[in-house]
């Protein structure tokens, strides 16, 4: 078992039956969602959000119900994969480019679980460029406003045109300064009217799962 499915599928262990999940998107928590369709088979009783079409599309491959805003009153748990994840649990997402749905369904579940290998734990976020996703229209006057909070964008191509979010966006990947704090860059950027979310997931965190040097899992919480 490589890292991402054993930390992934340890996730399963905090499904309880009649909840609404929140499924997140990656090449991680892809592990979860097909343990969760092994136990929907054998008669777990849940249903699930996806943060991506992608998802979507795994979730109803492994026989996962899926519901969505309009149908249910809350989400009982989201567990998601991270780009980065801080000593405060604070994270970069959106290398995949779902980061908008993530942050929306991490932000409305009751707990929100990460499942990350140690290759994503830093001490420092901001080696991982963080995605910010802009409208079309006025890109380029989006992007001069990013780089004068002091960030460095760089539109995320899909080959050679740009890559299209899944809710009809682009996204600018951004290098950090050193000296940016990162509570205070999240809501700057959402502050820029061509900005629709950036990946920094700040406070939003209960629980991140990932292994010790040993490869032995370890639950970190605040
Ligand atoms: C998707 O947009 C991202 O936020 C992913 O959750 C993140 O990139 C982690 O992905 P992996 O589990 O594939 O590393």
């Amino acid at each position: 078992m490589n890292d991402k499915q054993i930390v992934g599928e340890k996730a399963v262990e905090f499904v309880k039956d009649g909840m609404v999940l929140g499924l997140g998107t990656g090449s991680t928590v892809q592990y979860t969602i097909q343990k969760l369709g092994e136990l929907v088979k054998e008669g777990l009783n849940i249903k699930g959000i996806p943060t991506s079409i992608q998802t979507e599309r795994l979730a109803k491959e492994v026989g996962i119900p899926i519901t969505n805003f309009s149908e249910i009153q809350r989400i009982d748990l989201a567990i998601d994969g991270a780009d980065e994840v801080n000593p405060n649990l604070e994270l970069i997402k959106g290398g995949g480019g779902a980061l908008l749905r993530e942050k929306i369904i991490a932000k409305a579940a009751k707990k929100f679980i990460v499942v990350a290998d140690p290759s994503k734990m830093v001490m420092k976020l901001g080696q991982f460029r963080l995605p910010v996703e802009v409208i079309q229209f006025g890109m380029e006057m989006t992007e001069k406003q990013i780089r004068e909070l002091g960030l460095i964008p760089e539109i995320r191509l899909n080959e050679t045109s740009p890559f299209v979010t899944d809710n009809g966006n682009f996204i600018f990947d951004c290098s950090i300064p050193d000296n940016v704090e990162s509570e205070i860059i999240e809501q700057e950027l959402n502050m820029i009217p061509g900005v629709v979310e950036n990946g920094l997931f700040v406070g939003i965190t209960d629980l991140v799962i990932t292994l010790d040097q040993q490869k032995k899992v370890i639950l970190l919480s605040k």
